[in-house]
Formats: structure tokens, sequence, C-alpha cells
């Protein structure tokens, strides 16, 4: 029962073969970073480009990895939400067109659910070496998380463009329930500003969390955002300000030891606000298991201090390898593979969107705050 990922919808051009076990058979990765480096961010009109360029080499990469062919396939899973545009459009209409050479079943996946499951793939290693092409590159590493949890978990999804605690009752959309999520900016987003305002590079967030290894914390500490006991909300704009106005006021740091220890000021504030908040919330769920999902799970301080803190307070923590953390198109592959094993098929019309299809609580921006559920 195999699946075809495919994911376009950010700066990676992705595909991969997983089957409804969650065992993935290939998955290549095509990044973009190169490209939007010299930008200091993404350029969504030069990413939906680069997708069209990479698609159609990184579906073979992914099949020929696999030794299979089309006919081999159950079906395609596609991400249609959230993301640019122009971007998941590339990625959804080569997903159709195949769909409608082949006569297989197709499912429109939301980004999202695809972070949140990632942590049930299973990794062997063999099949998802480095491709050839010089641009491509796809985790080497075997294995999959050390444990897989139970239903329902509590889950703290950290990326780019997206950072909520949810709490995961089953695999399907409907039992899926955010329970805070960022005011403002994300908290990779804030890595990302924050290596920017400092001159570190783009993406930020690799580049803080190894010079915040080698910092001194205490030297700039800031105070964390939304203390507020009873709040699962997050904001991480205030974070970002403090060090543009230390930087304002002082300049960009000049020395290694100066950007370190104002990395780890940074890190520590923004690692302590999630870590924090995704035990509360746990607790308050009354769940036992807790999982760490998107890009920013790829942090080495939000790891360790996410495993001390859910040891003291007796919870079992899931983290899945950096490459499932990260965009990949396994984890669309195979919340579409349970999709497909439940039986449910979407119509070769289905749009695309920006946004996610789950339901949210928080509203961006001030306010009055709905109550959470
Ligand atoms: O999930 P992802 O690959 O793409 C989105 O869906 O957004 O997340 C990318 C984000 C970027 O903001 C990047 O800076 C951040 O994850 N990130 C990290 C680390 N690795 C990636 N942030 C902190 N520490 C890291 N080690
Ligand atoms: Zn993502």
């Amino acid at each position: 029962m195999l699946t075809l990922g495919i994911e376009s919808s950010c700066d990676e051009t992705a595909a991969a073969v997983v089957d409804e076990t969650g065992l993935i058979h290939s998955d290549v990765v095509r990044s973009q970073v190169a490209l939007h480096a010299p930008y200091g961010g993404i350029v969504p009109e030069l990413a939906s480009r680069d997708h069209v360029r990479g698609i159609t080499i990184v579906i073979r990469e992914a099949l020929s990895r696999a030794g299979v062919g089309f006919e081999a396939l159950q079906g395609i899973a596609v991400t249609a939400r959230p993301g640019l545009s122009g971007a998941l459009l590339v990625g959804v209409q080569v997903a159709k067109g195949v769909a409608w050479a082949r006569g297989l079943p197709i499912v429109a996946v939301d980004h999202l659910v695809g972070h949140l499951l990632a942590v049930f793939l299973r990794r062997t290693g063999a099949n998802t070496t480095a491709a050839e092409n010089a641009n491509t590159s796809s985790d080497g590493g075997s294995g999959g998380p050390a444990t897989t949890p139970e239903y329902p978990f509590v889950a703290l999804l950290a990326s780019g463009g997206h950072t909520a605690i949810y709490r995961v009752n089953g695999p399907s959309i409907d039992a899926i329930h955010e329970l805070g999520a960022t005011r403002d900016d994300a908290a990779g987003e804030a890595f990302d500003k924050v290596a920017k305002i400092i001159g570190l590079g783009y993406p930020g967030g690799p580049l803080v969390d190894r010079l915040a290894a080698k910092g001194d914390a205490d030297r700039f500490p800031i105070p964390p955002p939304m203390a507020r006991r009873d709040s699962l909300e997050f904001s991480f704009s205030g974070v970002k300000s403090f060090v543009a106005r230390h930087v304002a006021e002082h300049g960009k740091p000049t020395s290694d030891a100066a950007r370190a220890d104002l990395c780890a000021g940074f890190q520590r504030t923004v690692v302590g606000s999630l870590v924090n908040k995704t035990v509360r919330a746990a607790r308050a769920e009354g769940v036992t298991n807790v999982v760490l999902a998107g890009g920013v799970a790829a942090n080495r301080e939000l790891r360790r201090r996410a495993a001390e803190a859910c040891a003291t307070a007796g919870l079992a923590l899931h983290v899945p390898p950096m490459a499932s953390c990260t965009d990949n198109a396994a984890m669309i592959a195979y919340a579409g593979a349970l999709r497909l094993c439940r039986g449910e098929r979407d119509d070769l019309s289905f749009a695309t969107a920006t946004r996610t299809a789950l339901a949210r609580v928080t509203r961006k921006g001030g306010g009055r705050r709905a109550a959470p559920r």
C-alpha cells in the first residue's frame, strides 16, 4: 500500500514514497535555501519557479529510490494548504496530472497535519540518502523516534510559518484541536528575523542554534513573553524587538562571543516559552504523551529542555528525527496514506488555500481572545 507524497508549499520541493504503517521507502528533499539566501528570506515568485524546475526531478528520484513505478502506487497525496499560493499550485497541478494520467486516487493534505503525524514515520536509512543533483538533499539518518505516541497526545508544532499547541485525538483533521497559537510571529520566523538582525544569514534557526550552544544566556537576559499562567498563546515579536533594540543601541555584535551570547539569551527565552506552555497544556488536557513537530523541533536546546521538563512532569516525550521535523514529503505521504486507507478520495477539482483547514482558537493581532476550548 504505497503512497507517493508531493510537497511544494514553501521553499522545499519534495517527494516521498511511504506506506500506511509510516515506513519510508524513499524521501527526497530539494532545498531552495541557496536560491533565497541572497535575499535574506523567501521570495515567493522565485520559490514557485524553482518548484517547476525541481518537481519532476524529485518525483523520479523518489520512485527510483523506492524501486517502484507509478503502477505500484495506491495513490497520490499532495500538500494543498497552507503555504505560498504559487508554490502550492506547482505540486498540486503535477499531482493532479499524475493522478489523472495514471488513474490513481488523489488526496489533498494539510501541511500542518503532516507535521503533526511526522512522529509516526519510520526511516530505514537505505533509501533516504542524498540525491545526485547537487541541489538535492535528503536525510541519510535511520530509525524513527525511540517511541511513538498513543492518542490522544499534545503536540507543539513550531515552524517558520506556524507555532501552536494542539490536542491530537486521532489522525484526521476533525480530531485535531488547536489549544493556543502565536498572536504574532511564528517561533521559526523569530529565529530567522533575529539571525538577520544580528547579521548571521538565512535561514537563521540552525545558525542561532549552533551559536547559542557556545554562548552565555545570562549576559543578555530577555524577559519571557506572555508569561500569564493560564494562557496557551505565544508571542515572539517582543523578544525579536528586544534584540532589535539592543542592536540599534549598541550596534551589531562584532565578536563571535557577543553574537553567541545574544543568540543564547534569545533562544533561552523562546525555548522556555515553548516548553512551559506545552507542558502546561499536557497537564490541563490530562494527557501523558507529548510530541514535538515542525522545523524548530530540530532545535537542540528545545529538544533537551522539553525532555527535562517532560521527565519532571511524568510525561512521555516523543521527538521525531531532524529530517522528519523540517519540511518533507514523507509526512504528507503518510497523512495521505491514512486518508486513502479510510477510503477517502478528493475530486480532481480541489483547490489550494493559503490557510490551514484546522480550526483556530487564537486570533492574530490585538483584541479580545476567544475562550480556549
Ligand atoms: O517546518 P519547516 O521546515 O518549514 C515550515 O513549514 O515553516 O520550518 C522551518 C523553520 C525556519 O524558520 C528555520 O529557521 C527553523 O524552522 N529551524 C530551526 C532549526 N532548524 C530549522 N529553528 C531553531 N533551531 C533549529 N535548529
Ligand atoms: Zn512545514
